[in-house]
Parts: C-alpha cells; structure tokens; sequence
C-alpha cells in the first residue's frame, strides 16, 4: 500500500513515516533525506540544491519529481511505500498520480508554536536519519544516536529564519494539497500535537485498520 506523510516542518512526518516503516515493512522515501544524501555525497545534484535547502527554500518540481520517479522505479517500492516530503506542490501531486498513485495521505495537523518548538530543538543522525528532540525525545547518550551510535547534528536549516521561510513555503504552496487529496478522497487527518507515542498510537491504528481492509477484500 502507498502512504503518503504530508504536513508542516515538523509535524513529524519523518519520526512516524521510520516508525510505520519499521512496523509495516515498507521503504521510507524521504525526499529530504534524498536531497541531504546527495550534498553529503558532494553529488552535482547535491551542490545544485545546497543552498536552496539551507534557506529553507523549495527545490525546483523538475528535479524533485526526477529524483523520486527514480526513487519509486527500484524494486523495493514496487509493492509500497511511505513516501515523507513529497509531494509539496501541485505539480509533484499531479506527477506522482501519473508515476504511481497513493492510497492514503496522512496529513499531521499542528499549530506553528508547535513546529517551531520541534525544529528549534531537533538533533539528527548523518548516519542513518534518525531524529531527536532535546526535550520531547532525547537520545540516552547526550549527542549520540541511540540506533547507530553516531555523533548526532543541528540541520543547517534548523535556524529561525529558515523555519520562517519553510512555514511561509508551505502555507503558500503545498497547504493547497490538502483540499488536492480530501476531493481525490485520499486524506486521512491526524491530530499531530500530541507526545509522540499517542500520535503514532494514532497513525499505527489508522493504517492497521486501512491495511487489513484491503488484505480481506
Ligand atoms: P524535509 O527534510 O522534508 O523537511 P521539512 O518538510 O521541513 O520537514 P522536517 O523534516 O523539518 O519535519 P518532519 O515533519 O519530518 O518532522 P520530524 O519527524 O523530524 O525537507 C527539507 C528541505 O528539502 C525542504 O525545505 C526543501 O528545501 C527540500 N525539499 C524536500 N522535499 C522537497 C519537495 N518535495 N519539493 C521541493 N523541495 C523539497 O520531527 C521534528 C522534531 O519534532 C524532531 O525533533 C522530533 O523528534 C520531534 N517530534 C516529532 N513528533 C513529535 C511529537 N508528536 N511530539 C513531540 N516531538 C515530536
Ligand atoms: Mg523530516
């Protein structure tokens, strides 16, 4: 089945799309983690959207929509996937339902107090993608990832004008998506506020009950 994680930064699509992947056995497909992989990589792609990216700017759709069209054609996503950050605009919804339509849109709903107290506090792992929060989900070591062991880092986009930017980007451009996916009867809405284990209680439940459905057709 093919879910889409959609909502604000930090509504927490990525700490629930690696929960629901773990759970449910399906690839997580983060368009940002792709992106941040190739300026790790020092890739052309990667130096062509590093800037972009730091503040808090939207790629380009073309580049986006190549990037995942070739992200969904390996042979892991051929029965599924948890696609987290994409799409963002009109134009990469309408390519992803002529690439391979989603089943269901997981839309985490929460106030930008909200996403500004996650983002300000958030520490990731370069090495496997894991996200913390300082407060809200500290790792047990101070620093360090607690599934790898790896060193953790503030993402260059974490800053206050770059939040700004991000919320203003998605209020402009990818908020319309919501009504795109409610009238493709698609959406599926989620309270995002609250403590992280109640939300993926949530999530967890939603797409058990949407997976078994299908399984007993
Ligand atoms: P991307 O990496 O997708 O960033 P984003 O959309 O800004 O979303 P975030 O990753 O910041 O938030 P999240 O919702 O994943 O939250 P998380 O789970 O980490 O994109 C980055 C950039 O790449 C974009 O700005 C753009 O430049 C480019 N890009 C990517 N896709 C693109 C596209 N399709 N088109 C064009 N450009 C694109 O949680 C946040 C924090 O909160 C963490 O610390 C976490 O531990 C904590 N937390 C999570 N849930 C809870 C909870 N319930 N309670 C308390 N704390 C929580
Ligand atoms: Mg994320």
């Amino acid at each position: 089945m093919r879910f889409v994680f959609f909502g604000p930064p930090g509504a927490g699509k990525g700490t629930m799309a690696a929960r629901a992947s773990k759970e449910f056995g399906l690839p997580h497909i983060s368009s940002g983690e792709l992106f941040r992989q190739a300026i790790r990589d020092d890739s052309e792609l990667g130096r062509s959207v590093k800037d972009l990216i730091g503040r808090g700017a939207l790629v380009p759709d073309d580049l986006t929509i190549n990037l995942i069209h070739q992200r969904l054609s390996r042979p892991d996503a051929a029965s599924g996937w948890l696609l987290d950050g994409f799409p963002r605009t009109i134009p990469q919804a309408q390519a992803l339902s002529s690439i391979d339509p989603e089943d269901h849109v997981i839309d985490l709903e929460v106030a930008d107090s909200t996403v500004i107290a996650r983002l300000s506090g958030r520490r990731m792992c370069a090495a496997c993608g894991a996200s913390y929060h300082v407060q809200y989900q500290p790792p047990a070591n101070p620093g360090r990832c607690d599934a790898c062991g790896s060193a953790l880092y503030v993402r260059e986009d974490d800053n206050p004008a770059s939040i700004q930017k991000r919320l203003d980007y998605y209020r402009e451009q990818t908020a319309p998506l919501v009504e795109f996916y409610r009238s493709r009867g698609t959406l599926v809405p989620v309270d995002g506020e609250g403590p992280a284990e109640k939300v993926w209680d949530d999530i967890r439940t939603i797409m058990k009950n949407l997976l078994s459905s299908v399984q007993s057709r």
